[in-house]
């Protein structure tokens, strides 16, 4: 039985470039366990991808590897809803009404809007800025209990309570006030080179991430190539160890041990095997998914059955909450 039973689970994930293995120990790895004994609901965020300019080929491309997967790391279309935001219209609607209870002091302290629109400052679109309101719709259009994420949506999901809290002092017990459900090991995974700074899959720098779709080979290089330290002590130190406590987290995650039991594991070790033994668990725990998912991509016809099936489901229960809503804030039923 999975940490979690009876909740409602909604999380999602942008189809914005390959997956990084942040995204695969802060969110994706930890999903497959919930769907058992929860009612889960995992959606695609192309329309949050916007945000930030796509090439529609690309991005269309990218939904069909991020399905993949989904399905690879082993979630069940018979259990778990998997959808595309954009064939649930509820979410833009949603969306809408929520930004009437969302204030714009409360998103301008919004981290990820600082640091992305420092990143693309020919482009602070405002979609950009009001990205935390669709994602508290998609949260709140399903009553979800429980979102499973990494440290750095935490903030998004404070904002998505507090519209809920809001909007029910207002209206009545209309939304379910998520808990984010953030794992101890792996919530924060950092850059290779850069261990300052989150390993992200927008990153310019090839070797600041690993992608789960790559093979073993370039795993093992860029972890030989990871910043350590000028000590020879593999010690978490967070603060003043950055690079080692980042691999120290990594393996933790993947072999599901503590900071301490992993300082157990390489005492004494030195830093080039205690890299390569890294890498080693990576690669390992990613092959199998990779395998699974280069047979599922192009199974177009499978994929598009998944999606249209996952989207009708969604929106059965999008529409019923959308219609309360509706009625609460006084726009007639259609
Ligand atoms: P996104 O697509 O950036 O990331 C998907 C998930 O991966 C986690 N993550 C990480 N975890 C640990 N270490 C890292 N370096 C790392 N990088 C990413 C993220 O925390 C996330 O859980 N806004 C969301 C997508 C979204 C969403 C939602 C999530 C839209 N609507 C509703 C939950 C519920 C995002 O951009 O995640």
């Amino acid at each position: 039985m999975s940490e979690i039973s009876n909740k409602r689970i909604y999380s999602a994930i942008q189809p914005t470039g390959m997956l990084t293995l942040g995204n695969y120990l802060g969110a994706l790895r930890r999903f497959p366990a919930l769907q058992d004994d929860n009612d889960c609901l995992f959606c695609i965020a192309n329309m949050h991808s916007l945000t930030v300019r796509q090439d529609p080929e690309q991005l269309r491309e990218r939904i069909y590897s991020l399905l993949s997967l989904y399905l690879a790391v082993g979630l069940d279309p018979e259990k778990s809803i998997l959808y595309l935001q954009s064939q649930v219209h509820e979410h833009a609607e949603l969306s809408w009404i929520l930004n009437c209870y969302t204030y714009l002091g409360e998103l301008s302290r919004m981290t990820q809007f600082k640091d992305k629109s420092s990143r693309h400052a020919d482009n602070i679109n405002a979609g950009l800025f009001t990205y935390p309101v669709l994602m508290a719709a998609d949260i709140l259009l399903y009553r979800s209990d429980v979102v499973p994420i990494g440290d750095d949506q935490k903030q998004h999901l404070e904002m998505a309570r507090d519209i809920a809290e809001r909007f029910n002092k207002v209206y009545g017990d209309t939304f379910v006030v998520p808990q984010p459900f953030i794992s101890r090991q792996g919530a924060r995974i950092m850059s290779l080179q850069e261990p300052d700074k989150k390993m992200s899959k927008s990153d310019t720098n090839v070797n600041n991430f690993i992608l789960i779709t790559e093979p073993r080979e370039v795993i093992m290089k860029k972890f030989k190539k990871a910043v350590t330290d000028s000590e020879a002590e593999v010690r978490f130190d967070p603060e003043h160890k950055p690079g080692v406590s980042n691999l120290m987290n990594i393996y933790g995650a993947v072999k599901e041990l503590s900071s301490e039991e992993v300082e157990n594991v390489f005492r004494g070790a030195r830093y080039g095997d205690f890299k390569m033994a890294v890498g080693e668990a990576v690669a390992d725990a990613l092959e199998p998914v990779r395998e699974r998912y280069e047979a599922l991509v192009s199974d177009r016809a499978l994929l598009d059955k998944v999606l249209k099936t996952g989207s009708e489901k969604a929106s059965e229960i999008a529409r019923g909450v959308l219609a309360d809503v509706y009625g609460k804030v006084g726009f007639p039923r259609g």
